[in-house]
């Protein structure tokens, strides 16, 4: 959801139960979340596009196989492939280690984690793009910790940055 024109694609891991039914990502509780979160920097879904790595939910929201992300991820490469954005803004470690891997599935465990990685830009070679890789901490994440809130904002000052707000 959002606007495929934007110049900031954010990435997250794969879609819940709401998501699924509905056909959008980011619409349950974690969605409500970045909703939040995003107004309070002042950014829109006119500002980003977002989208999942999985594109349907895994059962019981376990943790996505190997072989399904790389079962999915076709139609990412081609979301991006058509979107061409300069940023990508990854939620979470799965979609953080997934572009530092450059959609290497089995390259994917040995990737630093986003506690380490979040808020640092990193310029990355993806898919014959060049993309300014963005880690920031899931939107889930931050509900359960809400420590996480500051650290966050501090983040969404360097995407905001990118987006000229
Ligand atoms: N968590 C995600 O990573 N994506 C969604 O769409 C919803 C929750």
């Amino acid at each position: 959801k959002g606007n495929t024109n934007a110049k900031i694609l954010f990435v997250g891991e794969a879609p819940g139960r709401n998501e699924d039914e509905q056909g959008l990502p980011f619409v349950g509780a974690a969605g409500k979340n970045l909703d939040k979160l995003l107004a309070q920097v002042g950014l829109t879904l006119d500002d980003i596009y977002i989208t999942n790595i999985l594109k349907c939910r895994p059962p019981e929201n376990r943790d996505p196989a190997k072989e399904e992300i790389k079962a999915h991820t076709p139609w990412l490469k081609k979301q991006i492939r058509e979107m061409k954005p300069e940023v990508v803004c990854s939620l979470g470690n799965y979609a953080t280690k997934f572009f530092l891997a450059k959609g290497k599935i089995n390259e994917m465990d040995e990737q630093p984690g986003i506690t380490t990685l979040h808020g640092k830009p990193l310029q990355i070679e993806f898919d014959g793009l060049s993309i300014k890789l963005i880690p920031l901490f899931h939107p889930a994440a931050i509900i359960y910790n809400r420590s996480l809130i500051s650290l966050w904002e501090q983040d969404m000052e360097v995407v905001k940055n990118e987006v000229g707000k």
